[in-house]
């Protein structure tokens, strides 16, 4: 029995050994230099700002469109879900921007949850358009004016219902 155990903690530790040897393998502590601020300072710029944010608030965007046009509900759910979770991600790296993200967060986004619950197109549809002008109207207020989002007019993604 205690020979068992004796085999069972040395496999163990093997297997933990093998696990950071490959990790310094990956040359994962390898990459951040410098002090520790330094190496927060790379982490946060790795994670980018808000550009970044958008072009996942972007792509969920347009899946939440095809999911309602496919009345796949569960999907939209989701997409809305890290819609949120996204900007709201990018907000705590870009406080600035919080402002005018503010009526978007709390009335537009329940709005469209609440459209997706109701499992009628025709009301996900009207609040999908209000969206939209949501995403405009930020861009307005942020100086962006330039970037007009519009309903997307073709899938770039794969999934189906
Ligand atoms: C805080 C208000 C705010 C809201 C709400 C917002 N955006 Fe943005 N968006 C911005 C800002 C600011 C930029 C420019 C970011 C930069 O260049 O640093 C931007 C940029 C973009 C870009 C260009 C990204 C790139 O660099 O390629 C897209 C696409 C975009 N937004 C889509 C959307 C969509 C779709 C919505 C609505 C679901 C939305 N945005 C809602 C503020 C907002």
């Amino acid at each position: 029995m205690q020979k068992l155990l004796v085999i069972f903690l040395a496999a163990g530790l093997l297997a933990c050994n093998h696990r950071s040897n490959t990790y310094s393998e990956l040359g994962t502590d390898g990459w951040l230099k410098g002090t520790d601020e330094q190496k927060l300072e790379e982490v946060a710029h790795q994670l980018g700002g808000f550009s970044r944010t958008m072009v996942e608030v972007s792509y969920r965007y347009s899946e939440l469109y095809w999911a309602g046009e496919d009345e796949n509900w569960k999907y939209a759910e989701h997409q809305l879900e890290h819609l949120i979770e996204a900007l709201e991600d990018g907000l705590t790296r870009r406080p600035v921007r919080a402002a005018s993200a503010k009526d978007f967060l709390e009335t537009t986004l329940p709005n469209v949850e609440k459209a997706i619950e109701s499992g009628e197109k025709a009301v996900f549809d009207e609040g999908f358009q209000v969206l939209t002008l949501g995403c405009n109207a930020c861009h307005a207020k942020e100086g962006e004016g330039f970037i007009r989002i519009q309903e997307p007019l073709v899938r770039s993604s794969p999934v189906r219902f």
